[in-house]
């Protein structure tokens, strides 16, 4: 299946994604896993994109279509991947078309995690990191079984550079202005499902779950 998750800073994209991709055996891609990546290898591209995800603006559409384009042109995405967070314009989302048209494939679902702001705010401003090993825990909802430690590899967990504040409530209105009207595009095309991403993980899993068979019958 090739499934996209959009959805606000903070609304789980992550957590389920990875969830979900198990069920499917399919990658699932976050185009800021692969931003973050090129930052910490020190790339050129790294360099290029740091200044927008440390800002909370987008990165240009151009680029992040290519850098997404090259991570699904890998063997291990070819029958089937979970995007997240890619596309979150019109214009990614009509070169994602583009792109999968020359292939002879298309997506089948697209969902939205729907989630209120002042929640958005607490669950980035207590999200921690693993850059070793990816885990993402929250202090507060799921914290290490030892303080600021990994419960995978025991590696130091870390704050991620755009979780201040001030970043995330620029990253809301980012969100707003330039994702919000690309729901209405992929609703016009038939291929999207809203799902409450209030509630515990396993409460949201259980929503994604039902609002995919209700759509891949
Ligand atoms: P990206 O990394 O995609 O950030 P984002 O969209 O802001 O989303 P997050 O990763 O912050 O949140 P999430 O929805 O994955 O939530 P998570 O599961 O971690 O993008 C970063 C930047 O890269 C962008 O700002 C932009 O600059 C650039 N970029 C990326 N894609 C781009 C694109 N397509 N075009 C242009 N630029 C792009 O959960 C959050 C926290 O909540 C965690 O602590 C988690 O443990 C906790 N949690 C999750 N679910 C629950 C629950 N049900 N109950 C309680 N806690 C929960
Ligand atoms: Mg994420």
């Amino acid at each position: 299946m090739r499934i996209v998750l959009i959805g606000p800073p903070g609304a789980g994209k992550g957590t389920q994604a990875r969830i979900l991709a198990d069920l499917l055996s399919v990658p699932a891609i976050s185009s800021g896993d692969l931003f973050r990546a090129e930052i910490g290898r020190g790339t050129e591209i790294g360099d290029l994109v740091r200044r927008h995800t440390e800002a909370g603006e987008l990165v240009p559409d151009e680029l992040t279509t290519a850098v997404v384009t090259r991570r699904l042109g890998e063997p291990d995405a070819a029958d089937g991947f979970l995007l997240d967070g890619f596309p979150r314009t019109v214009r990614q989302a009509e070169l994602l078309s583009e792109a999968l048209a020359e292939s002879g494939t298309a997506l089948d679902a697209v969902i939205a995690l729907d989630m209120p702001d002042e929640e958005i705010v607490q669950r980035l401003t207590g999200r921690r990191m693993c850059p070793a090993c990816g885990t993402t825990v929250h202090a507060v909802f799921s914290p290490p079984r030892v303080a600021d430690r990994c419960d995978g590899c025991a590696g130091p967990l870390l704050r991620r550079a755009d979780d201040t504040e001030e970043t995330v409530v620029r990253r809301l209105t980012v969100y707003g202005e330039q994702t919000v009207p690309l729901l209405r595009w992929y609703a016009n095309r038939g291929l999207l499902s809203h799902v409450d991403a209030t509630g515990t993980v396993p409460e949201v899993f259980g929503r994604m779950r039902s609002a995919l068979a209700a759509v891949t019958v």
